[in-house]
């Protein structure tokens, strides 16, 4: 059974004005029973703060939460809220709402994530024995959910994008003509995988897969994990390449068409969505729906957050209100940073790979995801861990994944100007420390002062034999993150007689 529950009413400060959430009919509903001074005998004693009114955790938790949010953590079930497995109510409005924007014939809500909305639709879409085809790229819970079935699974091998470029995708033409194959030798497979929207930028040509599939056996079913994606949908340069838009396309052209296909979206990757917010799009018929919520009831925890449901609701409102402009912002801003690498010379350590023609064979099926920018950060002489690390602590910027000498910059929608330039300024001041450092540790006689602060004692003076010994100085230093600066012999009138600098604050590069 789902949980339900909760205490007593956070309202509005005088004057505050209160908050409406009018066209999101579940972020209403949530807001509502927040609001009131209900007293619940089930569960969630943290709700509106009840267990710990009086506790010595009680700063850090509206530290961390706010009042608000521990008065929206609410458990009502059934008509008090709504159902979350049989919904009626304003669940049932919202996932509706959402299934129109999207262009699905229904979408469900998860609090668990694509993970978990991965399983429930491989639970509904393959057949008890069943064959599947799936994309080795795919996400873990596709692996672990195919595993756990007992599906007859065959993977059709990854490809790496370039030489230079070290994004790996599926290899799509392998895959269809597995398929082809499979369908010539009368053993089709049921149900095909497919991770169409990677982390690294790479999107899969839906319109173009799900025509050749449907062509070669049109009952087929297909899961499209479109986890990094769900923004896609509203913007017009983005959206085309879209699974939900492909099937739109091909139905246009035959509307009996009976593919199946089922779309999973981590809202909270794109949308401004709470973390697990994920939406399960399909595109079939009523008893494919039935097999979805059945899966549902198997796979999703009882105890759903009812803020994270609210938030798909809200997120969805927001696209449609707002994302085609936030989208055009963060398109441009991906430009302006590929562009500032391109042509600052104060940048020039860094490379970007892709958009501009690493996946323009339209044979590969892929395109580039214009909002991911891919830089090779090689030639700054530290490793792709280092720097993000450099970045993390020294210049509160996040990158969450690095692939060789490569970082990737995702530009979502919550990236804005003030953000870009802060990135922009760290950059340059990255590659003036750490460039400059490498490349003055290049011969075999030191031409510069190499300087780490603290203690501000030369570890290289100009005229200098350089040891291996001194390039490990230098590298445990660099790892455990001080300043090292790098003066050159021209520019030693920055440096005092005894050697101190002084000029702190102003490295000198060696450019
Ligand atoms: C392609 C892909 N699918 C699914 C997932 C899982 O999504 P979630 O974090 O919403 O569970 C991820 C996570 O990063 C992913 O990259």
């Amino acid at each position: 059974m789902p949980e339900a529950g909760s205490g007593t009413a956070v309202r509005p400060g005088p004057g505050a004005q209160p908050a409406s959430a009018s066209g999101a009919p579940l972020a209403e509903a949530v807001l509502s029973v927040a609001r009131r001074d209900i007293a619940s005998f089930h569960a969630l004693p943290l709700s509106h703060g009840g267990s710990i009114r009086n506790s010595k955790i009680r700063d850090v938790y509206e530290a961390l939460f706010g009042q608000a949010q521990l008065a929206s953590e609410v458990s009502y079930s059934g008509t008090m809220l709504d159902s979350f497995f049989r919904p009626r109510g304003p669940l049932r409005a919202a996932q509706q709402l959402a299934a129109a924007s999207f262009g699905a014939d229904s979408t469900t809500f998860l609090s668990a994530g694509t993970s978990t909305a991965n399983r429930v639709a491989l639970g509904a879409l393959v057949p008890r024995g069943g064959r599947v085809l799936a994309d080795r790229s795919c996400h873990q819970s596709v692996h672990f959910a195919l595993g756990d079935m007992n599906a007859t699974t065959e993977y059709a091998p990854m490809r790496r994008c370039c030489a230079s470029c070290p994004r790996t995708f599926a290899d799509l033409r392998r895959l269809l003509d597995m398929f082809a194959l499979a369908v010539a030798e009368g053993v089709p497979y049921d149900t095909v995988v497919l991770s169409a929207v990677s982390y690294d930028g790479v999107r899969y040509d839906m319109p173009a897969l799900l025509a050749a599939l449907a062509e070669l056996h049109p009952g087929v079913s297909v899961l499209v994990d479109e986890a990094w994606g769900a923004v896609h949908r509203f913007h017009p340069r983005l959206q085309p390449l879209t699974a939900l838009e492909a099937v739109r396309g091909l139905r246009a052209s035959d509307p009996g068409l009976p593919m199946t296909v089922a779309v999973t979206h981590s809202a909270h990757k794109s949308m401004s969505a709470l973390r697990q917010g994920s939406y399960l799009h399909l595109m079939g018929d009523g008893e494919m729906q039935e097999s979805i919520a059945q899966a549902l009831f198997q796979h999703h925890t009882t105890s759903p957050s009812w803020p994270v449901l609210a938030s798909l609701d809200l997120a969805r409102l927001q696209a449609e209100a707002e994302g085609e402009a936030l989208l055009d912002r963060s398109l441009n801003l991906a430009r302006t940073l590929r562009e500032e690498i391109r042509t600052d010379p104060r940048l020039s350590a860094y490379r970007t790979l892709g958009p501009d023609g690493h996946l323009g064979d339209p044979g590969l099926l892929v395109h580039d995801d214009p909002t991911r920018v891919l830089v090779d950060i090689g030639a700054l002489g530290i490793t792709a861990a280092e720097f993000r690390r450099i970045l993390f602590d020294e210049y509160a910027l996040y990158v969450a994944r690095e692939s060789g000498d490569a970082v990737v910059f995702h530009v979502h929608i919550g990236v804005d100007e003030g953000i870009l330039l802060r990135l922009l300024d760290a950059l340059r001041i990255v590659q003036r420390t750490y460039r400059a450092t490498t490349e003055a540790l290049a011969g075999d006689v030191a031409e510069h002062f190499i300087i780490a602060y603290p203690p501000g004692i030369p570890i290289t003076v100009p005229g200098e034999k350089l040891s291996d010994r001194t390039r490990g100085e230098l590298d445990a230093l660099r790892t455990s993150g001080v300043e090292i600066y790098t003066l050159r012999q021209g520019r030693t009138a920055a440096v005092s007689p005894a050697g101190g600098a002084t000029d702190t604050a102003a490295p000198v590069d060696t450019e």
